[in-house]
């Protein structure tokens, strides 16, 4: 719901206010983003902030505005040269004299219904006229030939806003756009920690907590991907209170979240496009969309803002027949054959992947053209006809027959040295012809998919392969990051404009497949999880969480990730035991387990595995597939003590919960620990037990072989399982062992399944 009265703009969700005002000079003032109020209307003389003196040494707006000092203002945007020295949320130079100074002063406003779409092939949040509706205020400066339009949209069931900036050459010069950030929240204290998702290829989206100081925190990449490194979600916790908000970004580009506190203590908040990447030259009467942001607040903790932010994703950015719909248990090759296999070994997979119960079956890289490593061939999407002398179409047919699903992998924003592709097509390359070599990753060149032939024929060939194979499902991998950008499109004046271009051309591609193949779903993908961001899931499925399929390590990674995503895009993997990236040993049940918690797949040889790994792993799968609408669509908490992590998925009726009890290192005469489960609900009765895992362990040593696997069964009420806890069975640490014990080596877990009765 949104309400303007004299000129105070209330946008309110189910739980939340976000308000603003334009003063007396049109500026527009920030004035609350919280928990919802009733009546601010009312309060506008204690929500406005008593500048009754200009401050010292600041600049102010102009002789009539002395206490308007910029700088210190909470604002809905941020320009430069007007005496506002935080960064700017909008930057232009402006004719022959390149002028920067910019004082947009307001106009106009109207309100929508559902949502304005974007001119541009830009992925955007959708909803519908009777859960979405929105504002648009215009802004304009005479002098430097600015308008610009700030859409805010507002989904009330989620409890988010969205706002995204159009910015309008509105003279007779060039104007140059320098930074357009999507999204300014303006607080005006800064008792809050920064947390962002950081890490590597391997290790994505691990959260670093940071205090808010005086000076700049900045989140970002130039990697022309949303990356491993730094996720564009990030969150601001306040401190000892469950307040908290977080931004996010529905794009999948080069981004910057700045967090900067000034001289006075306020907090300046900003998401986009990385302007330190970015430049856009507009002509006269034209345009330039930013990517839509996000933002979101709770009052109840970490745990409640990542509930909200998976309804979103689930409600209103993801589209098309699988928003809703359970994913399927899935068999990749890579981790199991990597390039060496033949037809007849692929048949093989998929028969004993079908008697073991999976629903997808995934053909991963090295089926095409010469491809038997990871130097070559891209580019060139025909099938290796040494290696797979029936086709594709049989492969799938042999799916398809067996009732599991196809999937083929592509990387279709690729090329190798010395592929046909490349030969007819040399000025498709990226990269500037004028230099003799371009900045190189995995023996592979970026397509400058920005040129429409380019772009068309990636879709018509990946197209008819869909057709032709009957193919359910893509994997869609990138596998390094953009350099030497140049490209002969004349519709790309400044190379500054390129990385965004590129995108665009990203969504209009997957776009372009999708409207053709309504029931196809993606796997997104990036070296792992480097492109892990809204704008991919709007057009893909999941997400190919990580390459790192270690039990261990993908505990903090989903931690971080599931902080901002939900569970139904998140792929998990068990893979081969000890684990190709940490040489770590953990046994098929612990993998299964820490795996459970996502979209579930396999990646191990199937024929390599003996009958008892077999058994396991087909229980293991119906397991999934009878909680999977529990996991995929229900709500998540993680929490951590000394070397457990535990992980909870509940139905959203909490009728059915599941807990992970993931132990680490097991500590010598460690103490004892309870269970205690948040998610319960008070008023229920459960009956708690563990999953029948009862497969021997292997993979851990000789000498523990003989040890049995407790039981452990109770029957608790919600609000002791909630508070009280249960005091689970003495762990095994080193003497007096007995079947009651718990015996849990180093990296192994239990799940318990905690069922209303
Ligand atoms: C990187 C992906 O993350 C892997 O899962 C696999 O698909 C390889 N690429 C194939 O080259």
């Amino acid at each position: 719901m949104i309400t303007v009265k004299n000129n105070m703009f209330h946008l309110a969700t189910a739980n939340t206010s976000y308000i603003f005002y334009i003063n007396e000079s049109g500026i527009a003032e920030h004035l609350y983003y919280g928990k919802r109020l009733r009546n601010p209307e009312y309060d506008i003389s204690a929500l406005r902030e008593k500048r009754l003196c200009p401050r010292v040494n600041e600049t102010s707006l102009s002789p009539q505005d002395t206490t308007l000092q910029m700088t210190n203002l909470m604002s809905e945007f941020s320009t430069e040269d007007k005496g506002d020295y935080r960064t700017p949320s909008i930057a232009i130079s402006y004719g022959k004299k390149k002028i920067r100074t910019l004082d947009l002063r307001f106009k106009s406003y109207s309100h929508f219904q559902g949502i304005e779409r974007f001119s541009s092939p830009l992925v955007q949040a959708i909803g519908t006229d009777q859960n979405t509706c929105g504002i648009i205020l215009e802004f304009v400066d005479a002098i430097a030939c600015v308008k610009a339009l700030f859409y805010y949209t507002l989904f009330d069931d989620s409890d988010v806003i969205t706002r995204r900036v159009t910015i309008e050459n509105i003279g007779s010069d060039p104007l140059i756009l320098r930074s357009i950030y999507s999204l300014q929240l303006d607080l005006p204290e800064h008792d809050y920690d920064f947390i962002t998702l950081n890490g590597a290829q391997l290790r994505e989206r691990h959260p670093i907590s940071r205090p808010l100081e005086q000076g700049i925190i900045i989140n970002e990449t130039r990697k022309g991907a949303s990356s491993s490194e730094s996720n564009p979600a990030v969150i601001l916790k306040r401190h000892n209170s469950d307040e908290c908000y977080m931004t996010n970004l529905i794009y999948s580009g080069s981004h910057r979240e700045v967090a900067e506190v000034n001289q006075f203590g306020k907090t300046h908040i900003l998401t986009g496009i990385n302007d330190s990447t970015f430049e856009a030259e507009l002509d006269p009467s034209t345009a330039f969309e930013s990517p839509e942001a996000l933002m979101l607040y709770s009052n109840m903790g970490l745990g409640d803002l990542a509930d909200k932010m998976h309804h979103f994703v689930r409600e209103h950015i993801q589209r098309g027949v699988w928003k809703n719909r359970l994913r399927p248990v899935s068999f990749n090759t890579w981790e199991a054959l990597h390039f060496n296999f033949d037809e007849h070994g692929i048949i093989t997979q998929i028969k004993a992947a079908a008697e073991l119960g999976f629903e997808l079956f995934v053909l991963d890289d090295g089926w095409f053209s010469v491809r038997n490593d990871g130097t070559t061939s891209l580019g060139d999407w025909t099938v290796n006809s040494l290696k797979i002398p029936s086709g594709i179409s049989q492969i799938s047919k042999e799916c398809h027959r067996r009732g599991m699903l196809f999937g083929l992998w592509f990387e279709p924003e690729m090329v190798s040295p010395g592929t046909n592709l490349l030969k007819k097509h040399p000025d498709w390359l990226l990269g500037d012809p004028a230099r003799k070599t371009h900045a190189v990753q995995r023996n592979q060149y970026f397509l400058d998919i920005t040129r429409e032939d380019c772009q068309d024929y990636l879709v018509t060939t990946i197209k008819q392969l869909i057709q032709n194979g009957s193919i359910d499902h893509i994997k869609w991998d990138m596998n390094r990051h953009l350099s030497d950008m140049y490209s002969v499109n004349p519709e790309i004046r400044s190379m500054g404009e390129y990385q965004h271009r590129y995108i665009l051309a990203l969504n209009r591609m997957q776009r372009a497949i999708t409207s053709s193949f309504p029931n196809l779903s993606i796997e997104n993908c990036a070296s792992g999880g480097a492109r892990f961001d809204l704008g991919m899931l709007s057009s893909g499925t999941s997400i190919w969480t990580s390459d790192s399929t270690d039990a261990v390590e993908r505990l903090a990674i989903m931690k971080g990730t599931l902080m901002a995503y939900p569970l139904s895009v998140c792929g998990t993997c068990v893979s081969p035991s000890p684990n190709y990236a940490t040489f770590r040993p953990v046994d098929l049940e612990t993998r299964f387990d820490v795996a459970l918690f996502g979209v579930l797949s396999y990646s191990l040889n199937l024929t390599k595995l003996s009958k008892a790994e077999k058994d396991a792993i087909k229980k293991q799968i119906e397991f999934y597939k009878q909680y999977r609408q529990v996991i995929q669509f229900g709500i998540f908490r993680c929490e951590e003590k000394d070397s457990i992590t535990y992980f909870t998925a509940s139905s959203p009726d909490r009728t059915t919960i599941l807990v992970l009890y993931m132990q680490k290192l097991l500590k010598s005469n460690c103490e004892d620990d309870i269970l205690r489960v948040p998610l319960a609900d008070e008023n229920y009765v459960y009956r708690v037990v563990r999953r029948d895992d009862s497969a021997p362990i292997w993979d851990i040593g000789k000498d523990v072989r003989d040890y049995k696997k407790e039981e452990e069964v109770y029957e608790v009420s919600g609000d002791t399982l909630k508070w009280a806890g249960i005091k689970l069975s003495t762990r095994y640490s080193g003497s007096g062992y007995n079947t009651g014990m718990r015996v849990m080596p180093d990296f192994s877990s239990r799940l318990y399944i905690i069922k209303k009765i």
